[in-house]
């Protein structure tokens, strides 16, 4: 079931069992429960009975039991969502990086534009770019966009810059420095640190990167939806300057892109694989007994023909909220496209995600009018890994829509 796709497949053996609302099966030992339908997946995610991950005995001994996603509910686990929400995750922080990632997103067109009618992958930066932000925002360390070395080496040299409780004490107030500085119940051991600290690089990299990627793809794929962005921009922050973050509230159809690309191309489509029942429950009205890992297979939700008209096809108007409507929101309060997860697990790091990807998209497009590449035509298949990725890196060419302006 890890192998790569699990969620076609999940998808596929509930259509054949008529089994959509909920199917139940054995993976060895492990009794499993999965839902491709969004009432469901609201019982079993809004649950407190659910709120436990499933953690394997080999993930014990790198720790990640101390992680935030893996933690077993409890108080270890309240303590580092209330930390983190507080100095990681707030509106107030969110805001005080704002600066930071207008450099990022600076650095990533001058990079772009160096490349000017030539083919080029957008990967490696996009990941580069968001190692940039975490970094940043986690040690207050900086790396080169641009420079060739090896990711894994790079994240290798990273770790020796993991501080301890006897470091020197350093200037900037990052999240290591907040770590540091808790005192009484809160206080961390080294290796709790360490553990938290891996798995926000981890999860905080790749999501954004991902997303980012799949957006361009559907912007080269779809060039009306491309043009009528470019509108958007035109009218909204003009040709004069660059985006601002302050005008990402009012780019309404570039947000409604942005959720399409979520529900057709979700880095998490199992959300984060799975919850565990801490207590004998009922899902659906059938009794689930304690120990059942459950999955909700968001992937199969958001392209369910029941809820949504033509599901595979793009159309990012679905998401313009029409006069007297409610705009969707993708936060977890709609079942129906949940890419964050919903309830007491969700994802913490869901608005600097969306703030990050929301607004270097903005300007990567503000700036550029994006190409299919001569030689590769876009392609969607997936492949899964820890997040869902494009199986073939997106190449594109680009051509500058404005004059560079000194700020890059
Ligand atoms: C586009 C960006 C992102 C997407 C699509 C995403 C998606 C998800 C999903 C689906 C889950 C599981 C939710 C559940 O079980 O209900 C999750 C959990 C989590 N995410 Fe994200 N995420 C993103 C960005 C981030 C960032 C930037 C960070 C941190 C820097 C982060 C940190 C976490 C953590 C710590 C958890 C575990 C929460 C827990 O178990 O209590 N995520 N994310």
């Amino acid at each position: 079931m890890s192998s790569s796709l699990a969620h076609h497949k999940i998808a596929a053996a509930a259509e054949t069992c008529k089994a959509k609302r909920l199917m139940a099966f054995s993976l060895g030992d492990t009794r499993v429960i999965v839902t491709c339908n969004h009432d469901v997946a609201r019982e079993i995610l809004s649950s407190s009975v659910f709120a436990d991950r499933p953690v394997k005995e080999s993930a014990y001994s790198l720790m990640f039991n101390r992680a935030i996603g893996f933690a077993p509910y409890g108080v270890y686990w309240r303590t580092l969502r209330r930390i983190a929400a507080t100095h990681l995750f707030c509106p107030k922080q969110i805001k005080g990086s704002e600066e930071q990632r207008r450099l990022i997103a600076s650095k990533m067109v001058t990079l772009f534009a160096n490349h000017h009618g030539r083919s080029f992958h957008v990967r490696d930066v996009l990941k580069r770019a968001s190692l940039n932000n975490m970094t940043a925002s986690i040690f207050g360390r900086k790396y080169k966009l641009d420079c060739a070395d090896n990711e894994v080496e790079e994240l290798r040299a990273l770790s020796n810059h993991i501080p301890t409780q006897g470091s020197n004490k350093r200037d900037a107030r990052d999240f290591v420095d907040v770590l540091l500085s808790l005192q009484g119940a809160d206080k961390l051991s080294d290796s709790d640190m360490i553990a938290v600290l891996w798995e926000m690089i981890f999860r905080g990299i790749d999501t954004v990167a991902v997303l980012i990627e799949w957006i361009l793809a559907r912007i080269v794929l779809h060039p009306d939806v491309q043009s009528m962005v470019h509108d958007e921009l035109d009218d909204v922050v003009g040709r004069s300057r660059a985006v601002d973050e302050s005008d990402v509230m009012n780019l309404i159809y570039l947000a409604a892109v942005i959720k399409e690309v979520l529900r057709l191309h979700s880095p998490g489509p199992l959300l984060s694989w799975a919850r565990l029942a801490i207590t004998d429950t009922t899902v659906d009205g059938y009794h689930v007994p304690k120990g059942t890992t459950a999955m909700v297979n968001m992937w199969a939700i958001s392209r369910d023909p029941q809820e949504w008209a033509d599901p595979l096809e793009f159309i990012p108007d679905r998401f313009v909220a029409k006069q007297g409507e409610m705009e969707f929101s993708v936060l977890g309060s709609d079942l129906r496209l949940a890419p964050f997860g919903s309830g007491r697990r969700s994802c913490p790091g869901k608005n600097l995600g969306l703030t990050t990807v929301t607004f270097w998209v903005a300007t990567l497009l503000h700036e550029f009018e994006w190409l299919p590449s001569d030689q590769n035509a876009v392609d969607l298949s997936e492949v899964l890994k820890l997040s869902c990725e494009m199986a073939n890196p997106l190449s594109v060419k680009v051509h500058p829509r404005r004059t560079l302006s000194s700020s890059y």
